[in-house]
């Protein structure tokens, strides 16, 4: 996600979020262009789909042996057409590659359409916080996966 996505993603984000982030929350996820082919190991990192103008776009922040999702968000009129899970697919090749054992997030817990799209994808519920979201009182369930294939072993 460069500085010049922005606009695109906060257009997607103002209609997926009840609470839309602003544009200093994606602050830390922006990269510079020359280093937008590496994304760094531990840290936050943003992604965007774009084909040209962005489309979706997803933040992620790796610490330790975990990543946790905090944003997730296509744009409404192209719900359905596989672009959730491009991105979904994208995040779970580079968390492989970076030996994250885990991908975190929470969810609405009344927000179906994200929780049926999560579980295809192998999220299992790991917790849930009741009355969480402030504008509403609503529930966030903590969701959990299992990064699979080869990791760095202990120590390397
Ligand atoms: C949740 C979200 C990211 C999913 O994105 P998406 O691009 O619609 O996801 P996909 O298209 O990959 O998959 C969604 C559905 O489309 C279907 N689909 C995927 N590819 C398809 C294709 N080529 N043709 C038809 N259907 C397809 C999938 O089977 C899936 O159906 P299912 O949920 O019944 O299994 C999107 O709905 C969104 O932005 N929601 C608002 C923001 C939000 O809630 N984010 C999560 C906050 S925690």
């Amino acid at each position: 996600m460069l500085r010049s996505d922005l606009p695109g993603v906060l257009a997607i984000e103002s209609q997926a979020n009840p609470v839309p982030w602003l544009a200093a929350d994606f602050e830390v996820f922006l990269r510079d262009p020359a280093d937008a082919e590496r994304p760094p190991v531990n840290g936050p990192v943003g992604w965007v789909w774009a084909n040209p103008e962005v489309q979706g776009f997803a933040c992620v922040v790796g610490a330790a042996d975990e990543a946790e999702l905090q944003a997730i968000a296509i744009a409404r009129d192209r719900w359905g057409l596989g672009l959730g899970s491009a991105l979904m697919d994208v995040l779970c090749v580079w968390a492989r590659a970076n030996a994250y054992r885990t991908l975190h997030l929470e969810v609405r817990e009344g927000n179906a359409r994200a929780l049926q799209f999560y579980r295809r994808w192998g999220f299992a519920e790991a917790g849930r916080r009741p009355k969480y979201y402030r504008d509403n009182g609503e529930a966030a369930l903590l969701l959990v996966k299992a990064i699979e294939g080869p990791q760095a072993a202990p120590g390397e």
